[in-house]
């Protein structure tokens, strides 16, 4: 007998059925889903409990044991597991519930003919476009016609949606996949028709403006660019553990890297007349079409140099990873503004205006400012401060993870994650100590794409054997990166402490367990 499921959330669109019982992982992974699907849950009951008695049917009558589950993506993770235990294999429990999609592409090197074709062996059917990764509708919540999240995703704020993948997902693929990139929302996912879009520019210097379509920005060169980006806030939950900050507590997975492609804003503006030399623009704002209750759009700015730069490579994307920008990162434009912090790559793009001033908006003026140690609420003035722009040098360990027991081999343990640096350096080393950072070797693998600095917007993944002292129980292992203008990292927080929590890049310490 055969139960299929098709009242839960999936998103992808084929149904599976899979041939298999003993595995351990598939009865983890249906409790796993369980847990995250409180409304499917009793339909989960039913199916358990229909497997356990077919079981025991089929153990006195020797029958082949025939389970059939979960659909869609839930059984595209169970069919991965079944393909191969290796590749990934507990990290692709981490999509339990959510679409294998990204998996696909972190594991690219598996997307192969054979592998394909028996996939489809299980294939026995397809869902209904409705029910395909349509959002749900409330008119009455501002957020309520968000996009579907993957579920691997953990969020430390749902209205609005902000969220870090898995920080060990990070360091698979040099590119970030779209899905699991990490999500930083001010305001509600506004919903853009592509048709009746239009980006407005404006000069305030000398009253130019134009409007574009999305097809007018599409006929300029399309430009490619692999870039990082990080917000400000990255690592912050590190930050406070010395002392209270105020905002999201995110891990050290607020960063990610994709391939953006779209129009450079040097070129859009050249055709408006305004060019290096032959403006007395000082700032380009941008505007989101996100707006706040009092209609008011999420906003920034960064300096003209940077966006008439032919070499800053600022770009009008429409693309991320080769696919039209997802809706949570800024559907149908975006502007990219590589090397800078994330807060200035503005999403849900509507209005650029050139001005002598910075944009007045709260995130330019009174949020994403770095300040002393000693300045607290009560003595705080944004105004003494300039909005953060290029980033300084990061790194962090992705894997083993903090308290983690790892194996010992040949008295050295594998340690891997990623270092970066704003402004378009390079990174040139990353130093790992094994030992709360009193003795350093070098990584011996970093892996990048090929730009060099100035113009390395990209995050390098580094990996490297470190020796450990055999006769401990237990070891700090620290990170710090250097880069191409050989800018390292802080020791500790403590100095850089600021009460927003930015620009949280001490050496990154994680202390784990060694096993034989
Ligand atoms: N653009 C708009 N319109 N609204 C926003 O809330 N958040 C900014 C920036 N651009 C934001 C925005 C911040 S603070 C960051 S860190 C990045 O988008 C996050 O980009 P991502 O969600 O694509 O990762």
């Amino acid at each position: 007998m055969m139960h299929i499921v098709t009242s839960v959330p999936v998103i992808c669109d084929v149904l599976w059925i899979v041939n298999e019982s003993r595995n351990m992982l598939s009865r983890l992974l249906i409790r796993r889903l369980a847990a995250r699907h409180h409304a499917s849950l009793s339909l989960l009951d039913i199916r358990l409990r229909h497997t356990q008695e077919q079981q025991r049917d089929d153990r006195s009558q020797h029958k082949q044991r025939i389970m059939a589950t979960l659909i869609g993506a839930w059984t595209g993770v169970a069919l991965w597991l079944q393909y191969n235990n290796r590749t990934g294999g507990d990290k692709i429990l981490m999509g339990a519930g959510g679409s294998v999609e990204p998996f696909w592409s972190l594991y690219a090197v598996h997307q192969s003919a054979h592998v394909l074709d028996w996939f489809e062996t299980f294939r026995i059917g397809n869902l209904s476009s409705d029910d395909v990764g349509a959002s749900v509708k409330d008119m009455n919540d501002p957020y309520g016609n968000e996009p579907r999240r993957h579920v691997a995703l953990k969020p430390s704020s749902k209205k609005p949606f902000n969220a870090e993948p898995p920080l060990r997902l990070l360091v698979d693929n040099l590119i970030t996949p779209n899905d699991l990139f990490y999500v930083r929302n001010h305001l509600p996912v506004p919903e853009i028709d592509e048709a009746s879009y239009e980006l407005e520019i404006c000069d305030e210097l000398t009253n130019k403006e134009k409007a574009f379509t999305l097809k007018d920005i599409k006929k300029y060169p399309k430009h490619t660019i692999t870039a990082t980006i990080q917000c400000a806030g990255n690592r912050r939950s590190e930050m406070t553990k010395v002392k209270p900050v105020k905002g999201l507590s995110w891990g050290q997975a607020a960063i990610g890297n994709a391939t953006w492609s779209g129009a450079r804003l040097c070129d859009v503006l050249k055709d408006m007349g305004i060019e290096d030399g032959k403006t007395d623009a000082l700032h380009v704002q941008f505007e989101g079409l996100d707006t706040d209750p009092a209609s008011m759009p999420y906003g920034s700015s960064i300096p003209v140099e940077k966006a008439l730069d032919p070499h800053g490579d600022v770009i009008l994307a429409y693309e991320m990873n080769g696919e039209p920008i997802p809706r949570d990162h800024g559907y149908p434009l975006r502007v990219i503004v590589p090397g800078v912090v994330g807060a200035r790559n503005v999403k849900w793009l509507g209005r650029i205006v050139l001005s002598e001033n910075e944009s007045d908006a709260h995130w330019q003026q009174n949020d994403y400012k770095g300040f002393s140690p000693n300045v607290d609420w009560d003595t705080v003035d944004f105004k003494k401060s300039p909005a953060i722009q290029e980033l300084p040098v990061i790194s962090a360990i992705c894997e083993p993870a903090e308290g983690q027991k790892v194996k010992v081999k040949d008295g050295k343990i594998k340690v891997t994650g990623y270092a970066w640096s704003g402004g378009g350096r390079k990174i040139i080393r990353v130093d790992i100590s094994s030992d709360g950072g009193r003795n350093w070797q070098a990584a011996n693998i970093l892996e990048s794409d090929e730009a060099r600095h100035p113009r390395a917007w990209g995050w390098t993944i580094w990996k490297t054997e470190v020796p450990v002292c055999e006769s401990e129980s237990e070891v700090q292992l620290c990170v710090k990166a250097i880069d191409s203008q050989y800018n390292t990292q802080p020791e500790n927080f403590e100095n850089i402490w600021n009460l927003r929590g930015v620009l949280a890049n001490a050496y990154h310490r994680v202390n784990v367990k060694l096993g034989k």
